[in-house]
């Protein structure tokens, strides 16, 4: 065991030194990466999404014409990794889906964004997680969230991915899963040297507040990466602003993170480590539909940080894939590439 460790932290270290960012002033011309594809493991919830287009969304009793139906896989497990692949990384999804017909649609999507889903675990009693949406003429949705397969992923399924996790550069990890795989998976990436990004959003078994209990293995994490909302949750304050964001980011960094990464929507991110708390406002973009953003943040940070050691470059680049991902309808297929992420930096860096 402990020579599988030094040999999997050495190889990782070796092949990193090798990661280049071609830099002029801020702007970066492009990632060099000579030697081996970062390799990112994102373990995270997997839904599909229903979404029927309707004049007005019904109240109880009431029933309504659908005008339109669309579905797709969704949820940050399949979102966050197609976005780390987007970005020119070597991703493996580790997730749970059911026994029904939904499962296959979810792993040849996912294929066709070159995601690996040889750890999408069947859990072939259960069926996979759904999300129902109504949208009204006026673009407002109406949700229903069934998690299905998603709350019975367990420390085991973790286990099996080891050796993968082990492999990977960065292990990125969304908390709306059954908190002891989470702990599972936190603890299996630090035991291999493999970076820890975690979006500690509430567990699945954790529907209410008062519940909550944050394991300290969250602390233990290199990137905690809360949108405010969540922020507020885990540092038991009843709101969280622009301003208290630097407070928080401080208060997660006291209690173990390396760094806490406090993304506050269209007021932009508040980075915070031990070196200090810079903010980092949004890229300005036309808003065509904003879901998504928080799933193209989180998987292009990660891209990011799986090639280069730097978490306030990492945030403007993941900054610029959340702006991105609001100029699309949709959220998978609004997801922006590497290219695009690159324009949109060097765009703002002449402008
Ligand atoms: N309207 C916007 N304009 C420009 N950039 C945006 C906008 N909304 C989000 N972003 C970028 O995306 C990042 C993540 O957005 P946000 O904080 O809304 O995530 P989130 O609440 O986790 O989203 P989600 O609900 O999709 O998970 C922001 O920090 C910002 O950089
Ligand atoms: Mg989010």
């Amino acid at each position: 065991m402990a020579n599988k460790l030094t040999q999997a932290s050495f190889k990782k270290r070796f092949a990193f030194s090798n990661y280049q960012v071609i830099l002029s002033g801020e702007r970066i011309l492009g990632i060099k990466m000579p030697g081996r594809i970062p390799k990112v493991v994102v373990i995270g919830g997997t839904y599909v999404d229903m979404a029927i287009r309707c004049g007005q969304i019904p109240a109880p009793g009431q029933t309504v014409t659908g005008a339109a139906l669309s579905y797709a896989p969704t949820g940050p497990g399949p979102n966050q990794a197609a976005e780390a692949a987007l970005c020119g990384c070597d991703v493996y999804l580790v997730s749970k889906v059911g026994g029904d017909p939904f499962a296959q649609m979810v792993k040849e999507s996912l294929a066709e964004f070159n995601v690996n889903t040889q750890f999408v675990y069947a859990a072939e009693a259960k069926n996979t997680g759904i999300v129902v949406t109504l949208v009204n003429a006026e673009g407002e949705n109406a949700d229903c969230v069934y998690t299905g397969a998603n709350s019975a992923l367990r420390p085991q399924d973790i286990d099996t991915a080891e050796q993968i996790i082990s492999e990977a550069d960065v292990c990125l990890i969304h908390g709306r899963l059954p908190q002891q795989a989470i702990v599972a998976a936190i603890r299996c990436a630090k035991v291999h040297g493999t970076k820890v990004i975690l979006n500690p959003a509430r567990p699945i078994e954790q529907p209410s507040r008062q519940d909550i209990a944050l394991p300290i293995e969250y602390f233990s994490a290199d990137s905690l990466i809360p949108n405010l909302y969540e922020a507020a949750d885990i540092t038991e304050k009843s709101t969280a602003n622009i301003r208290t964001a630097k407070l928080i980011g401080s208060d997660l960094v006291a209690r173990g993170a390396a760094s806490a990464i406090i993304t506050m929507g269209k007021r932009g991110c508040m980075v915070v480590d031990r070196t200090g708390a810079d903010h980092i406002p949004a890229f300005e973009v036309e808003l065509v539909d904003q879901t998504g953003r928080g799933n193209a943040f989180a998987g292009a940070f990660a891209a990011y940080c799986a090639v280069k050691d730097d978490v306030r470059e990492a945030a403007k680049f993941a900054s610029a894939a959340g702006a991105l991902a609001c100029t699309k309808f949709g959220s998978i297929e609004a997801l922006p590439t590497k290219a695009e992420i690159i324009e949109l930096l060097q765009k703002e860096d002449i402008g």
